[in-house]
């Protein structure tokens, strides 16, 4: 979803525009960082819509191209790579964040390492008994080369809300935060030209220390690494196709849904595959009691619209609450729209308008189709939903930095 050129008529750079390696790369170091170690120390203090400047760190990963935007007279250094064919694959960069802490202390001090393995015995919590949890959030390049994140402070709540569930110490917001904006910035040449995509990044909270009866784990580790991404479904731009599942279920009353963690996401792989197998993008959960009412897709969450409505289901532990769900119906809100949080039927597909699918990956993903029963009914016969469109369009100018920060949702580094 993140080609806004065509989906909401923005203009990415062109590829002419797009330089070879240059041998003039400018290689300016921060003061902390040691060629010889390549690791360092950061200060973690937050300064929430403040400019960072780290400067831009070592080209070893291979080659350098700059890229000379046609708004601006900024030259950025930009990693060599196809920028016009990213999909959602894993890309490894240049630098990983690391903070680790013992059982029943507190995250003090983290540090950049080079990308690359590690180490965990084979006893660690995570590998054994799944206590772990991950974020997901981006960085996007502006064409004046400011680089600017999504409410990245909503990413650092929700982990500590999942880390209080999963019995782990956590980074405080403040730490989250400024752990995130040192990580981008040092891995800045893998943040995607404007209109490209954007650069994805994965903080993860684990039980590292080994533990053989079940207990939490003695020793956590807070890691962050990044990857540019595309497209998160394969449709790119066009409306993806559901099945709703009747047999498995994502999350229970009581259980771990509302939370990110790593096993929700296994549990869902067998039902998301065999959906694949069938052509569907995605699976749409029903609630495991009623079996009647929409939860959310297996890594996004679901609205509906009918006339001026916009409906999603309400969480109550079973639903991950989406940060860019919050963000949607507040921007929905802000447009006119009457907005609905509650138990919404699976009945309510066959008379919705258009549905559609939200989250930091697929960003607002339109509907095309949704499979229940055997029964297959179908939205916006001539592409995508008006209100999608009006959403997606909204959202991704904001995010982007291109329609004014009214919500004082963007954090911008520099
Ligand atoms: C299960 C699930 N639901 C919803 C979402 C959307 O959340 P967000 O908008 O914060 O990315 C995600 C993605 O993180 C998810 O994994």
């Amino acid at each position: 979803m993140e080609n806004c050129a065509v989906f909401a008529g923005l203009h990415p750079i062109p590829p002419n525009q797009l330089l070879g390696p240059s041998r003039s790369a400018l290689k300016l170091l921060p003061p902390f960082f040691t060629e010889k170690t390549h690791l360092f120390s950061l200060p973690l203090k937050l300064q929430k819509q403040s400019h960072f400047a780290l400067g831009t760190t070592s080209n070893n990963n291979g080659t350098t191209s700059r890229v000379a935007s046609p708004t601006s007279n900024v030259t950025t250094e930009l990693a060599d790579i196809d920028w016009d064919n990213l999909g959602f694959g894993f890309m490894s960069t240049d630098y990983m964040y690391v903070m680790k802490c013992s059982q029943g202390e507190n995250f003090t001090k983290g540090e950049l390492q080079r990308f690359g393995n590690i180490e965990l015995s084979p006893s660690a919590g995570i590998l054994n008994y799944g206590q772990g949890l991950f974020e997901g959030l981006k960085a996007y390049r502006k064409h004046d080369g400011k680089i600017l994140l999504f409410r990245p402070e909503e990413n650092g709540l929700r982990l500590r809300m999942g880390a209080e569930r999963m019995c782990m110490p956590s980074p405080t917001v403040e730490q989250f935060v400024e752990a995130v904006n040192v990580t981008v910035l040092a891995n800045k040449r893998w943040i995607p030209p404007p209109g490209k995509g954007s650069l994805y990044i994965r903080p993860l909270l684990m039980g590292s220390g080994a533990v053989l009866g079940l207990a939490p784990a003695p020793e956590y580790t807070f890691l962050i690494y990044v990857s540019p991404v595309g497209n998160y479904f394969k449709e790119g731009l066009a409306p993806i196709n559901l099945i709703v599942e009747t047999d498995m279920h994502r999350a229970t009353p009581g259980g771990t849904g509302g939370v990110k963690t790593i096993g929700n996401y296994a549990a869902v792989l067998k039902a998301q595959s065999a959906a694949k197998a069938k052509g569907y993008s995605d699976v749409l959960y029903l609630d495991s009691v009623h079996k009647r009412y929409l939860e959310e897709v297996s890594s996004c969450n679901v609205f509906l619209v009918k006339g001026n409505v916009i409906s999603t289901p309400a969480i109550k532990g079973t639903i991950l609450p989406g940060i860019t769900r919050k963000s949607i119906l507040d921007v929905a809100l802000s447009q006119g729209f009457q907005v609905e949080e509650r138990s919404v039927s699976v009945d309510e597909l066959l008379d919705a308008d258009e549905v559609f699918c939200t989250g930091t990956a697929v960003v607002v993903s339109p509907v095309g189709s949704i499979t229940y029963q055997g029964k297959r009914v179908t939205y916006g016969a001539d592409g995508v939903g008006r209100v999608s469109q009006q959403l997606y369009s909204a959202l991704t100018s904001l995010q982007m930095g291109i329609s004014e920060d009214k919500m004082d949702w963007i954090v911008e580094l520099k």
